[in-house]
Formats: structure tokens, C-alpha cells, sequence
């Protein structure tokens, strides 16, 4: 019912945008209220090429991507709910959101910074995972401003974490936006700043099936990811410091493999399947360019997914957790039925800081935070 009521609004209203304003490529709408009583609005862009893109303010969410294929038939190809109540609930695992403070585990919820421990939530015993509990930053609302150009729009979100929020120490700043242009590319720029020094990760958990979200498996998609080496883990998923060849293992993507090719002939303790963070091949690359980490293609459709990042590392996660959660439209999320790749430092990072190879993952006041993760849409030759 409320999701029939939220599809015929947004309809509606967005009808009379049509009418009002030919040319803006840019809404807003409310899309429901936390318990508390917070609004939250949903964002919507098109690009000039068949993109539609729907942001959430509640953990500055993407909700909806829809892009043609080769025959020009449009499908959403990520994961979504349609109501807050859902979004805050635990069937809820980071569909779209901002992962953060720090995004992926630290062993045992535990780091230090000068000398200082500090203790995070084991919200993913016994480690800290995405940045904890209810005021992670995937869990809280968002500020927005929306902005547009003849060639490109989209919507900044900021959102200011209290100092000791979820157990990090710092006030931090974090600011996102999200830029849609007319090939199709939606830029995910994240920024950020500190009053004390602090650790962070942040990246965008948009789960993918490139048929469309609901269908059975992510199997049949090819991946490639540039990748030589990843950062091995242990059956808690905490990495173990190495930083290993993928060659001659179900990890070395660096032709396209299809996903269910290998998936079964390895596991963990927990959580057979892909789970693992790439280190790019960035050797070409010059600091802060932004280069492809990974490419994602369904043959059926055509639909091929490009992911590009400044950032050193990418978490390859095939979908393992998930257990038949009910998304938007009815859509069912069963096991491997999308994946994600989330750009990254790499994992329990802050408890690595100067090992050979491990990027700094510490940010101090006077720095700004600053990665790209961008998700390009198109269609194999
Ligand atoms: C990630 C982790 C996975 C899992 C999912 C959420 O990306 O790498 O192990 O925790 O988030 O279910």
C-alpha cells in the first residue's frame, strides 16, 4: 500500500515538475520520517541518455539506478526498500548506503591513535563493521542541496558527526555528492575533515545485478577487477597483513571471469564466496588519479557496469549475507543475487598503519579526506 502510495506520488509530482520546468533534471521529494520525526527526502535525476537516478537522504542512499541496454530497455540495477521503517531495519545491509565512519572491519573494534585506544562497537563479532550501530553514518539523515549544469547535475550531502559519535574521536565533516553527466557516469566525490585526529573509510555499498535487481544470481556476470595482489583474511575476515598474488586462485580477475565460475572452490569460516579487497594496479597511476578498478558486464542484457577510484583498494562482495530480504516492488534479494564493489583503503587499515604496501588510513585536523567512486553505465560493443 505505502509503496504503491510512494510510486503514484512520486508520479504525480513528477508530472508536474514535467509541466512546470522542461528543463531541470533535478528533484526533490519527501520519502518518509525516521521515529523521530526527521524528514527524509529522495532526490531524482535523469541524465539526457536514459539514466534515472533516485538519492535518499537517510544515509546519503542511492534507492534506484535505471539504464537501458543494448536494445534500449530500461531496468533498475540496484537493491532498494521502499519505505524508511525498512531502511532502518535490520534486513537492511547497506543497501546503496554511505558506509562510514569506517567502512569495513576493524579487527576487534579496536585502534589507536597517538599513543590513545579507542574502543568501536563489535557490531560484527568480534569486529566493528561499516561504522557500528544506530549513528553510523549509513543510519543517520543527511543534509542536501541539489545543483545542475547544461552537461552534468546532481546533489551534495554533508553531514556533521559529533565528536565520540559511535566511539570515533573527532568532530568530522563529511560532505558527499553525487554527479550524474550524460554518459551515464554517476560520480561519487566524498570529502571530509576533523577537529582531532581520527580514522575513516568511507564508500558507497550499492549492490548491483546488472538484469535487474530481483533477479535469481549475479553468477552468470563477468567481472574483471585490475587487480595483481589482495589482501588475504582470516576466518573472521580480518586481513592478515600479507598482501598476496592472485594469480593461480579464484581471486585473479584480471581477464573476465564469470562470478559462479570459481565461487564454490574456496571459502571461509565465514561466509563462503567473494569477500575480499583488491589491491588496484596503480603503479601506473599518478596519486589522486582516478583509474578503473573493476569492470561488471551481464552478457544477456549488454549492461556493463565501469567502477573507477582514486583509492588504493576495492572490496569484491558477491552477496553471501544476503537471505531473501523483500525490496522495493516485491523484489526479492536471495544469496549472490548482487554484488558490490565498495573502493576503499583496506580492511583493519588503522591497525596496519606503516606496514609495507598499507595505505595511511588516519586523518588528522588540517586534512581533508578526499576519494572518487564512480560508477559508469553502458552497454558491451
Ligand atoms: C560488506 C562486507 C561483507 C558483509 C556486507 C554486509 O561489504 O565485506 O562481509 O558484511 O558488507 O552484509
Amino acid at each position: 500500500m505505502l509503496r504503491l502510495r510512494f510510486s503514484c506520488f512520486v508520479a504525480l509530482a513528477l508530472s508536474c515538475m514535467v509541466a512546470s520546468s522542461a528543463n531541470a533534471h533535478v528533484h526533490a521529494f519527501k520519502f518518509g520520517e525516521t521515529p523521530d520525526g526527521e524528514m527524509v527526502k529522495v532526490y531524482t535525476m535523469k541524465s539526457d541518455n536514459g539514466a534515472y537516478i533516485e538519492i535518499l537522504t537517510l544515509g546519503a542512499t542511492i534507492r534506484k539506478i535505471e539504464v537501458p541496454d543494448k536494445d534500449g530497455n530500461v531496468a533498475d540495477v540496484v537493491f532498494g526498500f521502499d519505505n524508511v521503517e525498512d531502511y532502518l531495519s535490520d534486513e537492511n545491509q547497506y543497501f546503496g548506503a554511505v558506509v562510514g565512519r569506517y567502512g569495513n572491519r576493524i579487527a576487534d573494534g579496536k585502534f589507536t591513535i597517538d599513543d590513545e585506544e579507542y574502543q568501536l562497537a563489535t557490531n560484527d563479532p568480534p569486529n566493528h563493521l561499516h561504522g557500528g550501530g544506530d549513528r553510523a553514518l549509513s543510519k543517520v539523515v543527511w543534509k542536501a542541496k541539489r545543483f545542475e549544469s547544461e552537461t552534468e547535475r546532481g546533489v551534495t550531502m554533508w553531514y556533521t558527526s559529533p565528536d565520540g559519535e559511535e566511539g570515533y574521536p573527532g568532530e568530522l565533516s563529511a560532505r558527499v555528492t553525487y554527479t550524474l553527466n550524460n554518459d551515464n557516469e554517476l560520480r561519487i566525490d566524498f570529502e571530509a575533515t576533523t577537529d582531532k585526529a581520527t580514522v575513516l573509510n568511507l564508500t558507497n555499498h550499492a549492490y548491483f545485478n546488472l538484469h535487474g535487481a530481483g533477479s535469481p544470481t549475479i553468477n552468470d556476470h563477468e567481472l574483471m577487477i585490475n587487480a595483481d595482489r589482495y589482501t588475504p583474511v582470516d576466518d573472521t575476515l580480518i586481513t592478515t597483513g600479507e598482501l598476496a598474488p592472485v594469480e593461480g586462485t579464484p581471486l585473479d580477475f584480471r581477464t573476465f571471469h564469470t562470478i559462479g565460475e570459481r565461487v564454490d572452490e574456496f571459502g571461509y569460516a565465514k561466509g563462503a564466496g567473494y569477500d575480499h579487497n583488491f589491491v588496484i594496479n596503480r603503479d601506473d597511476a599518478q596519486e589522486g588519479e582516478v583509474i578503473t578498478a573493476a569492470v561488471l558486464r551481464d552478457p544477456e542484457s549488454g549492461r556493463q557496469l565501469t567502477v573507477k577510484t582514486d583509492q588504493p583498494g576495492v572490496q569484491f562482495y558477491g552477496g553471501n549475507f544476503l537471505h531473501g530480504q523483500i525490496g522495493k516492488d516485491g523484489q526479492v534479494y536471495k544469496k549472490r543475487s548482487g554484488c558490490c564493489l565498495e573502493t576503499q583503503v583496506f580492511p583493519d587499515s588503522p591497525n596496519k598503519q606503516g606496514k609495507e604496501g598499507w595505505p595511511n588510513a588516519v586523518l588528522r585536523p588540517g586534512e581533508t579526506y578526499r576519494h572518487v567512486q564512480q560508477f559508469g553505465f553502458g552497454v558491451t560493443e
